[in-house]
């Protein structure tokens, strides 16, 4: 849920974020159900907070202040005072009907490279939500955000901190509508959002949602790291919601128009425009003006 601005970019380069965790209940450090892969980082320290403003600016000041925090540290609240979305936006959602967490990632790549995490995310969170909800039409919104029958369900907020041609991390904030009902948003948030308990018709287990969606996102974030982002390329294609469709883009004071061509290599949303070339698209907000029915190759 989104209102008024705050932030710039969806992977943005910041300093160290003054931030006060407010209530820390419980400071558990918990090995989620002891899996392991070949790196096996994501989510295998998980700290929960009752209330903060916002994980991202949280885990951002902590990474800062802490180099040894390691690839994966999640941080979880059940409640934010200041949560940030993209675009300056603010992301507010219900104490304990919603799940927001933030996660560390700290890939040895440069910068350029890590531009396409955010949609890495998405893709990770659009797979597990699909097992969830079986029933349900799942999309991917370029860059990030996950969609049920064309209503919001979930946003992603990246944040980087490089330092010369490296990153030195990435907090990847994942705000997900997991138990709210529709009396529970607001009302200009009600017709364009939804969540899992109204998708399902029943509610969820907000633990085996976070559980889902850090297996997911560590599967494919080893594979972003050994196979690079080409070889995702075809899975996010397949819950791509614009493709094909009449798009506006809005980039700053720039909106651009044409047919969302899909996903470049580089992250890109490429967009066919009415003189016929393409343009990438780097960031911003997208829109479908209309639903087509054509078929791109
Ligand atoms: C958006 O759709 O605008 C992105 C919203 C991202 C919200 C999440 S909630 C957890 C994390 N902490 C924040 O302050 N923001 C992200």
């Amino acid at each position: 849920m989104n209102a008024a601005p705050h932030n710039p970019s969806e992977v943005s380069t910041h300093g160290s974020v003054p931030c006060e965790l407010l209530h820390v209940t419980t400071f558990d450090d918990v090995n989620c159900d002891g899996r392991s892969s070949g790196r096996g980082e994501v989510g295998r320290i998980i700290r929960r907070v009752e209330a903060t403003g916002s994980t991202n600016a949280d885990l951002g000041r902590m990474a800062n202040e802490d180099p040894s925090l390691p690839d994966g540290f999640v941080l979880v609240a059940d409640r934010q005072t200041a949560g940030k979305g993209r675009q300056g936006r603010s992301w507010s959602s219900p104490p304990l009907s919603g799940l927001t967490f933030s996660v560390l990632l700290k890939p040895d790549v440069p910068p350029l490279r890590a531009s396409t995490l955010p949609l890495v995310v998405g893709l990770s969170v659009a797979q597990a939500v699909s097992g969830l909800v079986p029933e349900c039409h799942v999309g991917l919104k370029w860059p990030n955000d996950i969609q049920i029958d064309g209503c919001k369900l979930c946003g992603i907020l990246c944040e980087m901190r490089a330092e010369g041609d490296r990153v030195r991390h990435i907090v990847a904030g994942i705000g997900i509508n997991v138990n709210l009902s529709v009396t529970d948003m607001p009302p200009e948030i009600a017709a364009i959002a939804t969540s899992l308990s109204i998708a399902a018709g029943h509610s969820f287990d907000r633990e085996k949602v976070l559980d889902a969606i850090l297996l997911s996102l560590e599967e494919t974030y080893l594979r972003w790291l050994t196979q690079g982002f080409d070889s995702l390329r075809p899975e996010i294609s397949k819950f791509d919601i614009l493709r094909g469709n009449p798009v506006t883009i809005e980039c700053g004071a720039k909106t651009l128009s044409g047919i969302a061509y899909g996903i470049a290599p580089d992250g890109a949303l490429m967009v066919l425009k009415s003189d016929g070339t393409m343009e990438p698209v780097y960031s911003g907000d997208a829109h479908i003006v209309s639903h087509s029915n054509s078929d791109l190759p």
